[in-house]
């Protein structure tokens, strides 16, 4: 008998959100392509760095599978602008040594706790600068193989990415452009300024996309609506779209937080879309 490519655990998923809310699932963590197909062999989720995820209190059925250390290349990376990288290599991490290599394109995304797939899952961006500005190519592990596509297939937009059913990004390419340590710091210092007002935490960033042309933080606030409570899940008082676990909240107090708010934005005439993945629900 072949050694099992990757051992499951049940873990409780809070313990893999931002938010720190979500029940039990059965946790494949995989390191190569073996274990990759072992894992897909059922039903199953992916998970990032769980920055934009509200899991249910009762977890989810389906196996979660989160790609391993030998994912993350924050380390291997020689600082060459067009590079190959791991999915689960952190976001801050790359941007951090972006700025160090004097290579631009990723400055904007300063405070985006992501890992690389996630971020490109969700063509993760601030007004400053999103995923799809230095993304070329993904690799795709889809039906059992991995194949590469280029950024253009994957129709990127806000906080929007087209990946085929079921797709789990391996690698992406990004292509970035030189400058100085310097002046990508500057443009940092700029990013970290616009977003100071922005709470520290236990959360997973804005609940809601911003309709075109708003705030969707903004219009919380002109609601009244911060510092609303169920349970131990709060509006945030330092801008409205984010959602703060308090300490002890359910996944149900959040949610039922996040409809409120969209129920007494939809009496005001704004139809407010979740940016964050349920899972579970
Ligand atoms: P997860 O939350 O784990 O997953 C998100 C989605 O991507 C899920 O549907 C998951 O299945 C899918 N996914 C994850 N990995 C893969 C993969 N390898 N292949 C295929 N699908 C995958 N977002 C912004 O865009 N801009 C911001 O400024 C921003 N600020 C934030 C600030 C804070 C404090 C927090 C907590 C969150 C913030 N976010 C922001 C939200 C979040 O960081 C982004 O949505 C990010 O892209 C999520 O990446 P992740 O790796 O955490 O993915
Ligand atoms: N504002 C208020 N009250 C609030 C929140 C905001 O008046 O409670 C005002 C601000 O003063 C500012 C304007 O609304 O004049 C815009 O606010 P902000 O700069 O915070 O930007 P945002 O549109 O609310 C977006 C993204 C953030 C990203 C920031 C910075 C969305 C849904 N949100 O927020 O992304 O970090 O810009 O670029 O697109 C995320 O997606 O999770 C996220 C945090």
């Amino acid at each position: 008998m072949p050694e099992p490519a990757v051992a499951p655990r049940t873990v409780p998923l809070a313990a893999y959100t931002t938010l720190k809310v979500g029940g039990p699932a059965e946790l494949w963590e995989v390191e190569d392509l073996a274990g990759l197909r072992e894992a897909t062999s059922a039903p199953f989720r992916v998970i990032g760095g769980g920055s934009n995820l509200l899991v249910a209190d009762a977890g989810v059925p389906e196996r979660v599978v989160r790609l391993g250390r030998s994912f993350n290349d924050v380390r291997a990376w020689d600082g060459s602008p067009d590079v190959w990288l791991g999915a689960a290599t952190p976001l801050p991490g790359l941007v951090r040594r972006a700025q160090r290599a004097g290579l631009s394109g990723l400055e904007g995304l300063l405070g985006v706790p992501a890992v690389l797939g996630g971020a490109v899952a969700m063509n993760a961006g601030t007004r400053f600068g999103e995923m799809s500005d230095t993304l070329r190519e993904v690799e795709l592990f889809v039906d059992g193989a991995l194949e590469r596509v280029p950024a253009s297939a994957l129709d990127l937009a806000y906080r929007r990415a087209e990946l085929p059913p079921g797709a789990i990004v391996t690698r992406a390419r990004l292509r970035l452009t030189p400058s100085t340590p310097e002046a990508v710091q500057r443009y940092m210092d700029r990013v970290d300024a616009a977003r100071e007002g922005q709470p520290k935490v236990k959360s997973a960033g804005c609940a809601f996309k911003n309709p075109p042309g708003e705030s969707a933080g903004r219009l919380i606030d002109l609601a009244g609506l911060k510092g609303r409570r169920v349970g131990d899940a709060m509006v945030a008082l330092e801008h409205g779209n984010f959602v703060l676990n308090l300490g002890a909240a359910t996944a149900a107090d959040v949610l039922a937080l996040v409809e409120e708010v969209r129920a007494e934005l939809a009496a005001r005439g704004t139809t407010l879309e979740l940016e964050w993945r349920l899972w579970g629900f």
